[in-house]
């Protein structure tokens, strides 16, 4: 399948999901540690066939809003390591944050690198919106995350605990 590439850091290739990562999202989307603060019904994923209609749902988010999660790989072996990209809000305007890797890469700065040029992507693509991430209030590594790269806690929203926005 076509790898459309979104952007490149030094050690992360960051493209268009497609259903050839469906093992790799799998196990990152049916282990219970790693969606325990993920906010879905769906979660954690019982079958790859939940894996595959992710990817699908994700593809279709693309090609209407020009942003999904897109799949984080390692440049040095084409792991396909997590997710990393944007929910649209029901505005169809602002942007939410969502960084989801396999247990095995975290605490290696791969999920900071990869949100940092997402971040460079949307803010060339869509210069005037608004950037949120939403973390459990018990998600330390959410939070330790998104401060890392310049949100600040927004009181705009409702429980403001939850919610950041990032700083021009
Ligand atoms: C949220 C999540 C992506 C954060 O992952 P993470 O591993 O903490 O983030 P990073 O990959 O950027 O790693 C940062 C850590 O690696 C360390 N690190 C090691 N090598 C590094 C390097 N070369 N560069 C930068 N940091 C490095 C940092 O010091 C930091 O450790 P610290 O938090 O103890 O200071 C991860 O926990 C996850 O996928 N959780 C499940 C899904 C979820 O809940 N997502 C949030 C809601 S969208």
């Amino acid at each position: 399948m076509s790898r459309k590439i979104i952007c490149k850091t030094e050690r992360l290739v960051l493209r268009l999901p497609t259903l050839d990562d469906v093992e790799e999202s799998f196990a990152i989307y049916s282990d219970p540690e790693t969606v325990k603060y993920i906010d879905s019904d769906n979660l954690p994923f019982t079958t790859v066939e939940e894996a595959k209609e992710s990817i699908k749902r994700g593809l279709a988010h693309y090609e209407k809003y020009g942003v999904c999660h897109f799949a984080v790989e390692l440049r040095e072996n084409s792991a396909m390591i997590g997710h990393c990209g944007f929910n649209i809000w029901d505005d169809g305007v602002n942007l939410e944050l969502v960084a989801h890797f396999n247990r095995a890469y975290w605490g290696k700065g791969f999920a900071t690198e990869a949100c940092q040029a997402v971040i460079e992507f949307v803010r060339s693509k869509f210069p005037k919106r608004s950037i949120y991430a939403v973390t459990d209030s018990k998600n330390t590594m959410s939070q330790s995350l998104v401060r890392r790269i310049g949100f600040v806690h927004t009181d705009e929203l409702d429980p403001p605990e939850k919610f950041y926005v990032l700083d021009n």
